[in-house]
């Protein structure tokens, strides 16, 4: 595959976008020029609109027919192109390198071997949850670690690419039900049957709209999506979990760290642990 890249302004790209398109040029992309911003809960972007945008096209047939590509989008719009390069990708999977999250673990690829650690497998199609977040490597060291997972049941909220819950079910957690808004499925049991696993559900859905997705409780529920959704999941969470059960929260910024923790503790729970990696804060409730 080619990918040809051309700049232009920002206010242009819509349009271009269409031209290219009435004439069946459909494999279009491009950077959204991001100002990344902070808010109270998180991190927020702003899009940069005065700003010149780099649009790639892509070319996918015989190499015989590029230079006839070009010119029919140097004379579509009206411009050079800046940039072509070949482009072999496998979109379809995403390599990351090894990620060592202590002396003793390791998540890599299966192929790849380390001595004296215990390893993870996992490859990743694109759900967030690799390890390379310092929410998720927090996690994953006390769920590892720290925690009695043994025999309990645990429902893991916004599971991305369901690493939380096959390092839970690695610290013999007995059900561990994985739920996410977006369809994770196929990654969450790609992921759990390369390391053996056989008790970890996907669950796709709106749990807060959708009663029917979630009808058991559990000894443990984790939540690494953010402050603003982890209040809007309290009363869901309040409701499914067992008596003495306990919440690990996560994805937290520090400046908001004490409001959430307010919420959270109006709902009859108590402070156990807190646990942070630079603005990143990860809490343990019960
Ligand atoms: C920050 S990622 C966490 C992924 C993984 N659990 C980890 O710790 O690395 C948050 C995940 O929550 C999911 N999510 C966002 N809103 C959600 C909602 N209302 N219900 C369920 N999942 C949600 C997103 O699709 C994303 O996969």
């Amino acid at each position: 595959m080619f990918i040809i890249s051309y700049k232009l302004p920002y206010a242009k790209l819509d349009s271009t976008i269409e031209t290219l398109a009435i004439n069946d040029i459909y494999n279009v992309f491009y950077e959204n020029p991001l100002e990344i911003t902070t808010d109270d809960y998180g991190y927020g972007y702003l899009e940069k609109e005065d700003e010149d945008i780099i649009l790639k096209v892509a070319f996918e047939d015989k190499k015989e027919y590029l230079d006839d590509f070009i010119k029919t989008l140097t004379s579509l719009l009206n411009m050079d192109y800046i940039n072509i390069e070949e482009n072999n990708y496998d979109y379809t999977t995403y390599d990351f390198p090894a990620i060592h999250l202590d002396d003793t673990w390791v998540i890599a690829n299966p192929e790849e071997d380390f001595e004296d650690k215990k390893k993870i497998n996992f490859i990743s199609q694109g759900a967030f949850g690799t390890g390379l977040h310092e929410t998720t490597q927090d996690i994953l060291k006390l769920i590892l670690n720290d925690l009695d997972l043994k025999n309990k049941s645990v429902l893991d909220i916004g599971t991305g690419s369901g690493i939380l819950s096959i390092a839970a079910s690695i610290a013999g957690a007995s059900i561990v039900d994985a739920v996410d808004i977006r369809d994770i499925t196929d990654e969450v049991l790609l992921n759990s049957s390369l390391n053996n696993l056989e008790n970890i559900t996907p669950i796709v859905g709106n749990i807060l709209d959708d009663s029917s997705l979630i009808t058991n409780n559990y000894d443990w529920i984790f939540i690494n999506i953010g402050g603003e959704e982890t209040k809007m999941f309290m009363n869901f969470i309040k409701t499914h979990l067992n008596t003495n059960g306990t919440i690990l929260v996560s994805g937290l910024v520090e400046w908001s760290f004490d409001e959430i923790k307010e919420n959270v503790e109006s709902y009859g729970f108590k402070l156990q642990s807190k646990h942070q990696t630079n603005e990143w804060v990860t809490a343990i409730f019960k």
